[in-house]
């Protein structure tokens, strides 16, 4: 294959997906506007990210990705972003002692506007609009003028991914990043919840450890690197006009990177091998997520790889894999063993969440059991396989919404009408997606555990 590669060879190749810009003239004009816009992110950023990941292949990390589904102009502000990190932050350090790995924290967030939909109109009633496409591209409103696609919207929406960037580089290297301060709210969370018994005791020991590593000495003035964190950024690489034009050349390696985020990854609908995104995604150099459902085949996935990772560089290729929590255990398996077979290098991520929606009294939402259930399925397959579940992928928030139900607060589908904020998939609340961490974290050191009595007979 190897044809010659630019960031717009893409546009030779069909494509699925794309909106109907009514004015192509004012879309042309827009991405070379955006052209000349600042880098988000940085080659050498992405490359950090990258070596991590590589650790994470390697059996020695564990990757936590998550955020909105769809971010919005109408939910953007300073405390949105702060909830979510601290929400995050948590996790990661409920995770890093249930894993004793180090935590690779990548966010869905600061670019994480355009979605892929199933339907490229949606019907209300007679009338029939264009299907809102996220934010970046037309409005969710069910209005004409809201649903047309407008190119305007790219530019509001990167200046949204720089401002938000901004605030989460400062709160990472600020010191609100701090771990007795993620140590501080993680109690509080246990405090709260009506689980605490069962977190406390897990809680606890984290507690205890930070206990001994201040009395020898060991604390935020004197170690950087518990005063501060290493957080990436992370969305799918959907709109390509827009991802072209913050597709920069790398001045000290010469090579080309995607600089809308550290990360990008390709979707579940927009993976066929011949087609502009994989096109797009195979020519830069960034760590890529590819999205695998229950449709992947092994030798469909074994061709991807091959054209996304020829050199089979350990942290380029991170298999996002989403099947249902009832599918999970069919399709896992052969992916697994297809990939060892060949010897490819891969990321194995579990995104617990879109093979896992269902509707309830009209609202799309997700029981949180059978999220957790996938997550445990993943876990334990790849230890019958002898392989590293190295991550989770999960749709989450840092506000106090009702999208998904179940949890310690066991929400119903009655309560789903409370707090449905999202713009497009239903997401974790805080208390959720923490519950989750600390559920999973629990899991991982009895999966230690068992390891240790095998080896010691
Ligand atoms: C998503 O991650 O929001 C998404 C649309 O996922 P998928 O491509 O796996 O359906
Ligand atoms: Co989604």
């Amino acid at each position: 294959m190897a044809q010659t590669w630019t960031p717009n060879s893409w546009r030779q190749k069909p494509i699925q997906q794309v909106p109907d810009y009514p004015d192509l003239a004012a879309l042309e004009t827009v991405e070379a506007r955006l052209a000349k816009y600042p880098p988000l992110v940085f080659a050498g950023e992405a490359r950090r990210l990258k070596s991590a990941l590589a650790n994470v292949a390697e059996g020695r990390g564990f990757l936590l990705q998550g955020g909105d589904c769809a971010e919005s102009f109408a939910e953007h502000g300073a405390d949105t972003i702060r909830d979510f990190f601290r929400a995050f932050l948590q996790m990661a350090v409920v995770l890093t002692f249930g894993a004793q790995q180090p935590v690779v924290k990548v966010g869905r967030i600061a670019g994480q506007f355009a979605k892929p939909r199933s339907s490229s109109v949606e019907k209300q009633g007679d009338v029939t609009l264009p299907s809102y496409r996220g934010d970046i591209i037309n409005g969710i409103e069910f209005t004409e003028e809201a649903r047309l696609p407008n190119p305007e919207r790219q530019i509001m929406a990167y200046r949204q991914s720089a401002a938000t960037l901004n605030l989460l580089r400062a709160f990472a290297m600020g010191g609100y990043a701090n771990l007795e301060n993620v140590h501080q709210w993680m109690l509080g969370f246990v405090k709260d919840s009506p689980q605490a018994e069962r977190y406390r005791k897990l809680a606890d020991r984290i507690s205890e450890t930070m206990d001994f590593m201040k009395a020898i000495g060991i604390t935020s003035e004197n170690h950087p690197s518990l005063r501060e964190t290493d957080f990436f950024t992370s969305h799918e690489a959907l709109l390509l006009g827009y991802e072209q034009a913050l597709t920069r050349v790398d001045s000290t390696s010469g090579d080309w990177y995607a600089t809308s985020g550290h990360m990008i990854w390709i979707g579940d609908r927009t993976r066929q091998p011949d087609h502009a995104h994989i096109e797009y995604c195979r020519g830069i150099k960034n760590p890529i997520g590819l999205k695998c459902g229950p449709s992947m085949t092994a030798d469909g996935l074994l061709e991807l790889i091959d054209i996304l990772n020829p050199a089979n560089e350990a942290g380029r290729l991170t298999l996002i894999c989403r099947f249902g929590h009832d599918k999970v255990a069919e399709h896992l398996p052969r992916l697994i063993r297809a990939v060892e077979r060949e010897g490819k290098k891969v990321v194995w991520s579990c995104d617990p969440m879109h093979g896992n929606t269902i509707t309830l009294n009209n609202y799309k939402t997700r029981p949180f059991e059978r999220i957790l259930s996938e997550v445990e399925s993943f876990f334990q397959i790849h230890r019958a396989e002898g392989t590293h579940p190295g991550g989770i992928h999960i749709e989450m928030t840092g506000n106090d919404v009702t999208e998904c139900t179940g949890g310690a607060r066991a929400l119903s589908g009655d309560d789903l009408a409370d707090r449905y904020h999202t713009h497009c998939d239903p997401r974790l609340n805080a208390d959720q997606a923490l519950e989750l961490a600390f559920l999973l974290a629990e899991r991982m050191k009895g999966g230690r555990d068992e390891k240790k009595m095998v080896v010691n007979g």
